[in-house]
């Protein structure tokens, strides 16, 4: 079903052809939601926008226009305010029809898109023997909640891990696995090196430390790239080991990615560079292929080249970059390409494509969008570390997590005299902790820096996960009492809005629509906390000031229907988030 909005806007569209010609169609009719609630709940700012067009004063034009307007079914009838805002208030009927039909819709009134796209979205993406830090994690968490938004609106989703598994560092760590595990080169049996990125540290102060070392890695690159047997085989066992290392991490946070690391594009590169020499673009500086970029200068002010192809016939990031782009649009068949990483990496993929669509590589209905983030900062304000000073690794960041929700949940359980089973302890304490995580840094607009606080994002009070997953146990609750099957409430059940914090509940429950709609296209997963966080208070609200179980017949129906469909709302908002809910906590 469209959303209040979308219909609005169809209906502003008809007035304007009415009373304006039909050169207006399609004309932006600026519908905003009112900035008071004394005002109604949208507002159209249209007028004020044609006044120069229509040679005429923007309050004559709005009294033109709401003489065609017909919303009758929709809101009261609108008024003007001010220069020429037109204001309007939804009528409580038309709420009552469209909650009845989204309480009987398993999408809860979300369509699917008519012209579902193939979209990639590239996310996570860590580095083979180096440390998944917390940039990854923020990569990943929201990397996952757009690709659920998308995929729950019916797009073709394509979830792709592109690990950092190639280069010139697996000479050096090759060469310290022939040092340390000889046997692992000939023997079939895999190899459990242990903790990876220690392994990588030693590697590097061999490296460092010791010429012969640091020649017979040079060699080792080549044999690798070369493809020789027991170089790759090495090759193979490190990203074996970091793979898993990895793949405890993904079964934690729930995450489903697709490995398609830089060594599956590492046959094409030739290619790139090629093509992009018959493209004439290529130039030659200091023996690197490059291409020069428009509006990246240095200090001096010259063009800044990006190097595809390097003096020693090296390929960089950025040339793997390309050749992923090609083999995304003209083997994957993609519509758009979301690239999640930290900000830090956005003249990277600015530069990439600028080479690319110079190239005529990027066709006009392909869109490629980078999805920045800021830092993750600690609590006093710095970046994330441990208190020795180190980074913090991932694993021991969400065992804490859990550990520390168990121990809160347990104290609780204390307060309260509860006992609960073991299973039943470790179950919320994972919910819990993992919600926590993942919500705190999804509810933070995603381009700051966010502060990585436990206390902050287990906490019961706030825009946190453990108070929108208390909202949701707390509605479970009510249906338990309620005695009452919810699905047949579903069916049969009709909505009926009398006070004004139903009314409030009501319009918040329409807007799921809108907000989704806003998360396809702005890919700012906070948009749908803060819109959860609101439901979650406005049901509050609802529940201290309307009896529900105390309430008679048709209001006790309507009531329990209300908790239903935010209870439901919950759930299918919280799971686009990556967040599972709980039916008791
Ligand atoms: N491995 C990179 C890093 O850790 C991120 C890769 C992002 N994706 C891409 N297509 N460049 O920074």
């Amino acid at each position: 079903m469209p959303s209040t909005v979308q219909e609005l806007r169809a209906k502003f569209d008809q007035a304007l052809i009415a009373a304006f010609g039909e050169e207006m169609a399609g004309t932006d009719p600026m519908l905003v939601p009112a900035s008071n609630p004394k005002f109604g709940d949208y507002q159209c700012n249209v007028a004020m926008s044609l006044t120069k067009a229509l040679k005429n004063n923007p309050r004559a034009i709005a009294t033109q226009i709401i003489e065609q307007l017909d919303v009758s079914e929709i809101c009261e009838p609108p008024e003007i305010a001010g220069p020429g805002f037109i204001n309007l208030r939804l009528k409580p009927e038309y709420l009552e029809t469209e909650l009845n039909t989204v309480l009987t819709d398993e999408r809860l009134g979300i369509p699917k898109v008519d012209d579902p796209q193939n979209v990639i979205v590239d996310f996570s993406s860590p580095n083979i023997a180096k440390e998944m830090h917390v940039g990854h994690l923020r990569s990943t968490i929201i990397g996952d909640s757009i690709a659920r938004v998308l995929e729950f609106l019916n797009h073709e989703v394509l979830r792709l891990n592109h690990v950092g598994d190639w280069g010139t560092q697996f000479g050096m760590l090759i060469t310290y696995l022939r040092e340390v595990y000889p046997e692992a080169l000939t023997t079939a049996d895999a190899l459990d090196l242990g903790d990876l990125v220690a392994f990588y540290r030693k590697a590097k102060i061999r490296f460092d430390e010791d010429e012969e070392f640091k020649e017979a890695s040079r060699k080792e690159v080549v044999k690798l790239q070369a493809g020789a047997e027991d170089s790759r085989r090495a090759w193979g066992i490190l990203c074996e080991q970091s793979r898993r290392e990895f793949q405890v991490i993904y079964d934690l946070l729930d995450i489903k990615l697709e490995e398609r690391g830089e060594s599956f594009y590492n046959p094409l590169l030739p290619k790139v560079v090629e093509d992009l020499d018959k493209t004439g673009l290529l130039e030659e500086n200091q023996g690197a292929k490059c291409v020069f970029l428009e509006g990246f200068q240095n200090k001096e002010g010259e063009a800044l080249p990006l190097i595809v192809q390097k003096s020693d016939g090296g390929y960089n990031y950025a040339t793997t970059d390309l050749a992923a782009l090609r083999y995304r649009i003209n083997k994957d068949g993609a519509d758009r390409i979301i690239y999640v990483t930290d900000a830090g990496q956005a003249n990277h993929f600015a530069q990439v494509w600028q080479v690319a669509r110079k190239a005529g590589w990027i066709p006009d209905n392909v869109e490629v969008v980078h999805v920045p983030f800021g830092l993750v900062l600690g609590e006093d304000g710095k970046k994330l570390k441990t208190r020795s000073g180190e980074t913090v690794r991932l694993r021991d960041l969400l065992d804490e997590a859990i550990n520390r929700a168990r121990k809160d949940l347990e104290m609780r359980l204390k307060e309260e005299g509860r006992t609960e089973s073991e299973a039943f302890i470790n179950n919320v304490a994972q919910v819990v902790g993992m919600s926590a995580v993942k919500y705190a840094d999804l509810s933070q607009n995603r381009t700051s820096n966010y502060v990585f606080s436990f206390d902050k994002m287990l906490s019961l009070q706030g825009n946190t996960a453990p108070y929108l997953l208390y909202a949701y146990v707390r509605i479970q609750g009510i249906r338990r009492k309620g005695e009452i099957d919810f699905k047949q409430v579903g069916t049969e059940a009709k909505i009926k809005l009398q006070e004004e914090a139903e009314l409030t509940l009501a319009k918040h429950l329409l807007q799921l629509n809108e907000v989704i709609e806003t998360v396809e296209k702005e890919l700012l997963p906070n948009r749908l906390c803060q819109y959860l966080f609101e439901l979650s208070q406005k049901f509050n609200q609802f529940y201290d000031q309307c009896p529900v179980l105390k309430a008679e017949d048709v209001q006790r129906i309507s009531r329990l229907a209300l908790c239903d469909l935010t209870a439901r709302t919950l759930k299918l908002g919280l799971s686009l988030l990556g967040i599972s809910v709980l039916e008791r906590m």
